[in-house]
């Protein structure tokens, strides 16, 4: 189930943020997590399945959209399923109020959830 992220999950969440391409350089990384525990706007989630924590998913909030900016499972659960039941259970959360959507280093996965959904 996706759990709103806390700052006591700082280290969990930086490991699985590095996963995405433009976030693995550690400056950028602790920017990124900074702007999730300072920026009202920026909400980040993590995937928790028991005791693990197994993925994180970040979105924007941008009038009525809520922009999935960051996703990322870890690399020994891939193909699992964990990806598409984050989208999924964002979808339900955020709508009908906001429309989630993609970014340019998103889209390729949020086009593939919205094909299955
Ligand atoms: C993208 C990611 C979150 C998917 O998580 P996951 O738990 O493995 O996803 P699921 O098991 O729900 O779905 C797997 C399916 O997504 C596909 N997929 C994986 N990465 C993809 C991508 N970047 N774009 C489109 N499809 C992708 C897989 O090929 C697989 O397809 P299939 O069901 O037809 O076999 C994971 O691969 C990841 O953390 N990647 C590194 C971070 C990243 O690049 N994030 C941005 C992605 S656009």
């Amino acid at each position: 189930m996706l759990i709103r992220y806390k700052k006591s999950m700082e280290k969990i969440a930086m490991g699985l943020l590095s996963f995405m391409p433009h976030v693995k350089e550690v400056k950028k990384l602790q920017q990124t997590i900074q702007e999730y525990n300072n920026n009202p706007n920026w909400h980040l989630f993590l995937w928790k399945d028991e005791d693990d924590i197994l993925g994180a998913l970040g979105v924007v909030i941008e009038e009525d959209k809520a922009i999935v900016q960051h996703i990322s499972v870890d690399p020994s659960h891939r193909g699992n399923g964990i990806g598409k039941q984050m989208v999924c259970e964002l979808r339900n959360m955020y709508s009908p109020m906001h429309r989630v959507t993609a970014t340019d280093e998103t889209k390729n996965f949020l086009e593939k959830c919205e094909t299955e959904a």
